[in-house]
């Protein structure tokens, strides 16, 4: 079996995830989802990055230690993941002793290699809040963070020597043209990072302890990223006694990261990685924002919307639908309550919810819940049907396999709506009114086979419905795999269920909009 490995990024626990943070995880988890259902053996790996001065600051604001409050933090995104049917394989957190030493051996061993080397740091820096700010970071030549006078100061600090793999870095890039995804973010990392010179990176702090310690020098800390990067190699055992998860599923074959972390990881990321001599992920997928209409979303606009609020009300499936659906390839996804709600009702309740519930009541009244053989006679109606549903299912596989979630829901669609369309086509009221029987067959025979495969398509982005979907159906296991998508005229005493219950309940907007109101 071949394998594929999947991670998301290690998230910050400073707070709730709202539905963008969210995002990047769902993502993973319906990419993770479909690369199984392809057969492969997947691995799927998410976490929590609980060091660094951000952490400890929020901390001590809820007046606990960095570990209580990394604690509490680490329990509410597993409990999140929980809720949203996140299948990870595993969770790691950055302060599991396994990764703390494995990182203080990376620097060891990138300090011998004089990859890293001791310098000094200069900066502003603020002493009530022992922070440094560049230049550019000022405000009127004061602190950003409290207006105070701010000092040139130096002390001694650890580097990492970028310079010395910038050639590397723009020849694997070229060699490698499918690494960044959209290719333009890759474009951008050239012309705004590399050409202007990489500078050299600041790799340790001493004016906070939250944080792995340098061993051989423990008055510094490790930078919080430095840490943080290597994750996806210290939950595989890199550097521990087993590696044996490494040794199977490194290099990555999909990183997923969000379009503001794109300069870690496709620039110093696969440098740490050179500096290790490990081959490169195959792919580094960076997706936008979901935004809101007044911009990014943020406790201190008030414009912060949490999935749970979405979960409880319409289900996780509903949920899923929407992120997936809204975020284009390369623009931001804007979250309105209206879409939200237009969604639900339209191409949920409506075009997939109708088909299968209108589908089903009428096996059962023309064939006693027993979906009918037919003899395959060509006829127009079907060849025209069965071909275009063969051409949308070929699309929604390629769009799959460039991670176009958006699109290729919107391609599923269209073989919904066409499927619906198809109810209109052939008329069965009609066909059974006037005892044309071979061609109800024929017509009940197709739908079921369509909304088969529409179940089959829905089982990676809502599982819980395309399953509610295939066992209404009553279709066989056999008939449930991505491979039998291809198959036609297949069905052999299939009987489907007497009454299904509704997918989806259709909502009045004005009530919903008041519920989603912040
Ligand atoms: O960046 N829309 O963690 P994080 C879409 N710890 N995605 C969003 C978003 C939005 N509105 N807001 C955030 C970190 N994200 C680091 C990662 S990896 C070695 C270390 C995404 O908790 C963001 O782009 O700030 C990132 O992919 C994820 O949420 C976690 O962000
Ligand atoms: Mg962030």
């Amino acid at each position: 079996m071949e394998k594929f490995y999947i991670t998301t990024p290690i998230y910050y626990p400073s707070g709730k995830f709202h539905i963008g943070t969210a995002y990047t995880t769902v993502f993973a988890d319906t990419v993770k989802r479909y690369k199984r259902l392809k057969g492969y053996d997947t691995f799927l790996l998410t976490g929590t990055d609980e060091h660094g001065q951000k952490i400890q600051t929020v901390a001590e604001k809820e007046g606990k230690t960095p570990q209580e409050h990394v604690d509490e933090m680490a329990k509410m995104a597993q409990d999140l993941w929980k809720l949203m049917h996140i299948e990870y394989d595993y969770f790691i957190r950055t302060t599991e002793p396994r990764h703390e030493k494995a990182v203080q051996d990376i620097f060891e061993y990138f300090l011998q290699k004089g990859d890293i080397y001791k310098g000094e740091y200069e900066g502003w820096y603020c002493m009530p809040c022992e922070t440094y700010f560049t230049e550019t970071q000022l405000v009127d030549g004061k602190c950003p963070d409290c207006g105070r006078e701010v000092k040139i100061m130096k002390e001694e600090a650890y580097f990492f020597n970028m310079k010395k793999y910038e050639d590397k870095l723009l020849k694997f890039y070229e060699e490698n043209p499918d690494f960044a995804q959209p290719e333009y973010r890759k474009t951008e990392m050239i012309n705004n990072f590399i050409k202007p010179g990489l500078e050299d990176l600041c790799v340790t702090r001493t004016t906070f302890d939250w944080g792995i310690k340098v061993r051989s020098n423990p008055k510094h800390v490790i930078y919080v990223w430095l840490d943080a990067l290597t994750n996806y190699l210290t939950a595989l055992g890199y550097m521990q006694e087993d590696n044996s998860l490494f040794q199977k599923y490194w290099p990555a074959d999909l990183q997923i990261i969000g379009k503001d972390i794109a300069r870690f990881h496709l620039i110093y990321w696969p440098i740490f990685l050179m500096a290790l001599e490990l081959p490169l992920p195959k792919k580094i997928l960076v997706h936008n924002w979901i935004v809101m209409k007044d911009g990014k979303m943020s406790k201190s606009k008030g414009n912060v919307v949490y999935p749970e609020k979405l979960i409880n009300r319409y289900g996780l499936d509903a949920t899923r639908y929407y992120l997936l659906r809204e975020m284009p390839i390369s623009q931001d996804g804007l979250y309105t309550p209206e879409e939200f709600v237009e969604r639900y009702n339209s191409d949920l309740c409506n075009d997939l919810g109708n088909l299968v519930n209108r589908t089903i009541s009428m096996v059962n009244k023309y064939f006693e819940g027993k979906v009918p053989e037919y003899n395959g006679t060509p006829n127009e109606v079907d060849e025209e049907f069965e071909k275009f549903t063969n051409q949308q299912v070929k699309k929604v596989e390629e769009l799959l396999e460039k991670y176009e979630m958006a699109n290729a829901l919107q391609e599923l669609w269209t073989i919904i709506s066409r499927t619906n369309k198809y109810i209109d086509e052939t008329r069965p009221w009609e066909l059974a009114k006037n005892n044309e029987i071979e061609k109800l067959k024929s017509s009940m025979n197709h739908l079921i086979e369509n909304i088969r495969k529409i179940g089959i398509i829905l089982l990676p982005f809502m599982e819980e419905t395309a399953k509610k979907i295939l066992k209404q159906i009553g279709v066989s296991k056999e008939l449930q795999t991505w491979e039998s998508l291809s198959m036609q005229n297949q069905l052999r005493n299939v009987k489907v269920i007497e009454k299904g219950e509704p997918l989806f309940m259709r909502k009045n907007m004005e009530e919903e909009l008041e519920y989603l109101k912040n």
